[in-house]
């Protein structure tokens, strides 16, 4: 059935899709602000557990990032077989960085930037400071703990807290 007349025109059907899109935009970007300005952002946890398939991802390609409260935590195996965990955030403009195993190093692809394995940024290079470290324990289960602060000394049958 088709109505002799509709109850919208074109120009005000696309008037309220306009409408309803800038409105939307508008509240994006007024959390993204808000939270900016009060630092309301996800609060940063304790710790985390990787067990499962974010160990098998480390096992396989060497690297692995897991989300660390608002920002990742990149955790990699070295080629000595020790595991480091490191911010996976660039301290030059914020993109993520990546552990290349073939190079032994950190790699931020918007810039160039470069860091250590050690997350020591390389002079040089855009990043003007060095990741954040946190810290690794292996639990008898096999499962990590990766923790921004060390690790109290404890009855952890096999501790491999770094760094
Ligand atoms: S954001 Fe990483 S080098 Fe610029």
């Amino acid at each position: 059935m088709r109505l002799d007349r509709s109850l919208l025109d074109r120009r005000q059907f696309l008037d309220g899709v306009m409408g309803a899109g800038v409105i939307g935009l508008g509240a994006t970007a007024g959390e993204t602000v808000l939270g900016f300005l009060t630092g309301l952002e996800e609060p940063e946890p304790d710790h985390i557990v990787l067990a499962g398939p974010m160990l098998e991802t480390l096992s396989q390609k060497q690297y692995v990032l897991a989300p660390y409260g608002p920002r990742p935590v990149m955790v990699f195996r070295l080629p000595s077989g020790e595991l480091r965990a490191l911010s996976a955030v660039c301290t030059h403009g914020q993109c993520n960085v990546r552990y290349r195993p073939e190079t032994n190093d950190i790699y931020c692809a918007c810039h160039q930037g470069r860091f250590t394995a050690e997350g020591i940024n390389v002079p040089g290079t855009p990043p003007p400071r060095p990741l954040r470290t946190f810290h690794i324990r292996r639990q008898d289960d096999g499962t990590l703990i990766v923790a921004a602060e060390p690790f109290e000394p404890g009855p952890s049958s096999n501790p491999t807290d770094t760094p």
